[in-house]
């Protein structure tokens, strides 16, 4: 028999707020044990489809039939703050699809390769021990994510992109409530900032150039007629976005996560070689970029089931990467296992741009601060520190630590 979009069971309400910032929200379960694919619902009273299988995500993500085009009127909307932001501005990269999407990645996929990042390693190594300098003569005591977590994947944007990292308050602050303002209409206010800073910026640019990823897109793109500037000005955000608030919640909730798992710590601290894979399992287990959102421009069927044309499709990330069938003993966290097949950089052709730069980050902060401080432990009791809700990026909202 073929399922379709009606089902008898009450849809779980999607997103939710974990319970523990470093495993699924509880109230997933249903989730878990429905997969690999349920029905839940939005904040707006729509029913749309969530995929919790490890192999069905992976087909549904290269998937052409699946549609990132946010400004398709049947887009799904996840919260509020999506929706304000949706108002048919021209979009980029993940906001669109083939064959526009595969121009504008090729654009950019130079600048984010392997090679690149190693490249790119010494220089963060250099600002990791600045940084850690810099908190260390501050203490014993410092809160990480505004003195390591959040400085360190900004200062590694600013400097890629050529965006001047002593405006970082303003564009940490718009991003902030970009992500997870207190309503709609912050968000679309920090939006418009954040366009208006960036296109300043670019003006800017074409009268004086120089040397960042930016003034590469301006001489080769934008005087070519490749993106226009209500493009590139997209890009831009989306970039200096992606770019600092994902890898700073992965430093944070990485740094919490080891904490909270002593034994493992002590073994990443006598093998320091195991920081590679080490950062690959928390990538899987924490998969902080946990929903992620499609629609189908035509039926699918999948295993029996339908999905409908204009259907929303999202991807919980977190539950699929707690598939039993594709990691055993999946609430464990273990570096042992092969974890690379995590989807916690998606998968398909809108996987992370930025991974190879992300891995780079997250191995010289997280292997640094635990080599300099050996006995950095919680200054705060485990429950009292705050972490983010579930409608946005998962990550610390503070890290109150001392050594
Ligand atoms: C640990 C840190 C990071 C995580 C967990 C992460 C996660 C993700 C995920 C899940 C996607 C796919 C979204 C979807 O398919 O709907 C994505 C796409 C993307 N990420 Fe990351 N990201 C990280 C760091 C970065 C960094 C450092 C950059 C640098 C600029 C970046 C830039 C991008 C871009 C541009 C896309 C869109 C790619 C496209 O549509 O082709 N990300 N990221």
């Amino acid at each position: 028999m073929t399922k379709t979009g009606t089902t008898t069971t009450e849809p779980v309400a999607f997103p939710q707020d974990r319970t523990c910032p470093y495993h699924p929200p509880a109230a997933y379960d249903p989730l878990r044990e429905e997969r690999p694919l349920s029905r839940v619902t939005l904040y707006d009273g729509r029913d749309v489809w969530v995929v919790t299988g490890h192999t069905t995500a992976r087909a549904l993500l290269a998937d052409s039939r699946l549609s990132s085009d946010r400004n398709r009127a049947a887009f799904p909307m996840i919260n509020k703050r999506f929706a304000a932001v949706r108002d048919g501005r021209r979009l980029v990269l993940l906001g669109v699809d083939d064959p526009e999407h595969h121009t504008q990645r090729r654009m950019l996929v130079p600048s984010f390769t392997l090679k690149r990042a190693t490249a790119m390693r010494p220089r963060i190594q250099e600002t990791v021990d600045r940084l850690l300098t810099t908190m260390e003569a501050a203490g014993p005591g410092a809160e990480l994510v505004s003195a390591f977590a959040l400085p360190l994947p900004s200062m590694v944007i600013c400097s890629l992109l050529g965006v001047p990292y002593d405006d970082h308050d303003f564009f940490e602050e718009q991003s902030r409530r970009l992500l997870r303002g207190p309503s709609a209409d912050d968000s679309r206010d920090a939006r418009d900032k954040l366009d208006g800073y960036l296109g300043e910026l670019i003006d800017r640019k074409r009268a004086e150039p120089g040397d960042g990823l930016l003034d590469e897109l301006i001489q080769e793109q934008l005087h070519s007629g490749g993106l226009d500037r209500e493009q590139l000005i997209s890009m831009a955000t989306l970039l200096l976005v992606a770019g600092h608030e994902t890898t700073a919640n992965m430093i944070s909730l990485g740094t919490f996560t080891l904490l909270r798992h002593p034994e493992q710590l002590a073994e990443l601290r006598a093998a320091p070689e195991l920081m590679s894979a080490a950062v690959e399992e928390l990538l899987r287990f924490l998969s902080i970029a946990d929903g992620l959102v499609r629609v189908a421009t035509e039926d699918i069927e999948i295993g029996g089931t339908v999905i409908r044309a204009d259907e929303g499709v999202l991807f919980s990330t977190s539950v699929i990467n707690r598939d039993a069938t594709a990691f055993p003993a999946p609430d464990a966290l273990d570096w042992h296992r092969s974890s690379r097949h995590h989807v916690a950089f998606g998968f398909g052709i809108h996987q992370c741009l930025g991974q190879n730069l992300a891995r780079a980050e997250l191995e010289i902060a997280l292997s640094t601060l635990f080599e300099r401080f050996p006995g950095l432990r919680l200054a705060a009791p485990a429950d009292q520190i705050p972490f983010k809700p579930g409608d946005t990026i998962q990550g610390m909202l503070e890290l109150p630590v001392t050594w």
